[in-house]
């Protein structure tokens, strides 16, 4: 499996703060001469795909687990390849932080319908060069999670702990199959400040 230079992915279970740490990178980055060099983009994507995908997420449309795993592997298609793909980012010369990338899918679609048919569906994709994976204990991202107004259909106390496990998993083989993917793992239940802080570390510009 390839690795696509300059892509770097931010994982974890709902609540881990994967998007506040992208929000405040953004912050960070604002103003400074190397802010153009940055494209920051999430699965799902905004694209057709990927807003048909919210609306089961948010349980307004019914499917079964096994058509969100194609889903997902579909909507990461159009990312990757797409009109406002990575790739084409990546050839400018960019360098693209996603909010979520296939790693997900082999951790909530294999807590969701098993580990085969995500697995099958997401081999096809090339690995990021960096991985900042947010381990967090699921009680805890949980009660982040209370505080909000709208839930999805994973956002589940069981199921949120079966994602954690598969992704502690999914992080440990990759750690020993893909040593040219870098994988900095985070405790995520660290303060907001401190994460922001190792992550600049790793890609402050
Ligand atoms: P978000 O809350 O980070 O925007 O992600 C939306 C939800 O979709 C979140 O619960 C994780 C889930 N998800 C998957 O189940 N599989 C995937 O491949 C991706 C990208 C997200």
């Amino acid at each position: 499996m390839g690795i696509l230079t300059n892509f770097i992915v931010f994982e974890g279970i709902d609540g881990s703060g994967t998007s506040t740490q992208i929000d405040l990178l953004k912050k960070k980055l604002a103003g400074r001469e190397t802010e153009n060099r940055f494209v920051f983009t999430c699965e799902p994507t905004g694209e057709a795909t990927g807003r048909f995908l919210r609306t089961i997420l948010s349980g307004e449309e019914a499917a079964e687990p096994e058509t969100a795993a194609f889903l997902f592997a579909a909507d990461r298609w159009e990312h990757l390849y797409g009109k406002n793909s990575v790739v084409k980012a990546l050839n400018a010369g960019k360098t693209v932080i996603s909010d979520r990338y296939f790693f997900s899918s082999l951790a909530y679609q294999s807590a969701a319908c098993g580990r085969e048919l995500p697995k099958l569906l997401n081999s096809l994709f090339p690995l990021p060069e960096k991985l900042f994976f947010f381990d967090i204990d699921p009680a805890l991202s949980l009660a982040r999670i209370a505080g909000r107004s709208v839930t999805e259909i994973y956002e589940k106390r069981d199921f949120l702990e079966k994602t954690a496990a598969e992704y502690r998993l999914v992080i440990a083989e990759y750690e020993q199959a893909a040593p040219g993917m870098k994988i900095i793992r985070l405790d995520a239940a660290q303060s907001m400040e401190q994460v922001s802080r190792l992550i600049w570390e790793e890609i402050g510009a």
